[in-house]
């Protein structure tokens, strides 16, 4: 594991995107913050300076890249079990967020540089730690650590347990460890009927629950449909 450590930056995923040649195989690029913080969906991921963890990881070696369909939901699951740890409660919101109760603690964005080939995968994760006033619009009602637990915890010490155990984690994964069942049962939206956007349209959906393969399975005008991070938008 290499780190580097910024206390600002535009975003540690622009950041590896720019640099990715020059730096190693699971290095972890953090701030403590970001003038042009990335959500997904071209969204904004606003955080306050100093509160919390803003991190983003390099995967360039092939056998990392050949698991892509993997890694975004495994890094969220990384994530609950570390909360676990805190004594907090979480599940993962498909494809990849974390969620305290019905507020989100946790987001990751996974980008992917292409050529000819994919040459490297970015996991840009943004953990609420310590921040507690929440202002502006949010699509989906923000939560942390802190507010959680009533106290503020060492910022310090939960990067390294984070790292730690994603490190840990995606080695067991190139390894052959099947996360599937871990995940499938942190499944917030399991059995969930909410609205979301797909194919451009707004519709009343119920998810079934996340596939062996970490697609979705979804039910709509008396349809089954499995699909893709990407494929949709949902409106909780
Ligand atoms: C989302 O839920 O929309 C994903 C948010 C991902 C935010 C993190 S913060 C660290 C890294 N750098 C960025 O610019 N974005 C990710």
């Amino acid at each position: 594991m290499k780190t580097i450590d910024f206390d600002i930056i535009d975003s540690t995923n622009t950041y590896i995107k720019n640099n990715y040649q020059s730096l190693d195989n699971m290095t972890f690029v953090s701030a403590k913050n970001q003038t042009n913080g990335r959500g997904r969906n071209q969204r904004i991921w606003k955080s306050e300076d100093g509160r919390n963890l803003l991190f983003s990881l390099l995967l360039s070696k092939q056998k990392y890249i050949e698991q892509y369909k993997a890694i975004s939901i495994l890094s969220a699951y990384t994530v609950l079990e570390v909360l676990e740890d805190y004594g907090i409660n979480a599940s993962i919101k498909w494809p990849n967020d974390v969620y305290v109760n019905d507020s989100k603690i946790c987001g990751i964005l996974l980008e992917a540089v292409t050529k000819e080939t994919v040459e490297c995968l970015i996991v840009g994760i943004g953990i609420n730690v310590n921040q507690k006033v929440f202002e502006g619009e949010y699509l989906h009602r923000p939560t942390s650590l802190s507010i959680e637990l009533n106290k503020d915890i060492g910022l310090d010490e939960f990067k390294l347990k984070v790292y730690t155990m994603l490190e840990n984690n995606l080695n067991e994964l190139i390894n052959g460890k099947d996360f599937y069942e871990a995940v499938k049962k942190a499944d917030y939206l399991r059995d969930k009927e909410v609205y979301a956007v797909i194919d451009n349209l707004k519709r009343r959906i119920r998810v079934i629950g996340i596939n062996e393969d970490y697609s979705l399975k979804i039910e709509y005008d008396n349809i089954t449909r499995d699909i893709e991070s990407g494929e949709i938008t949902f409106h909780l």
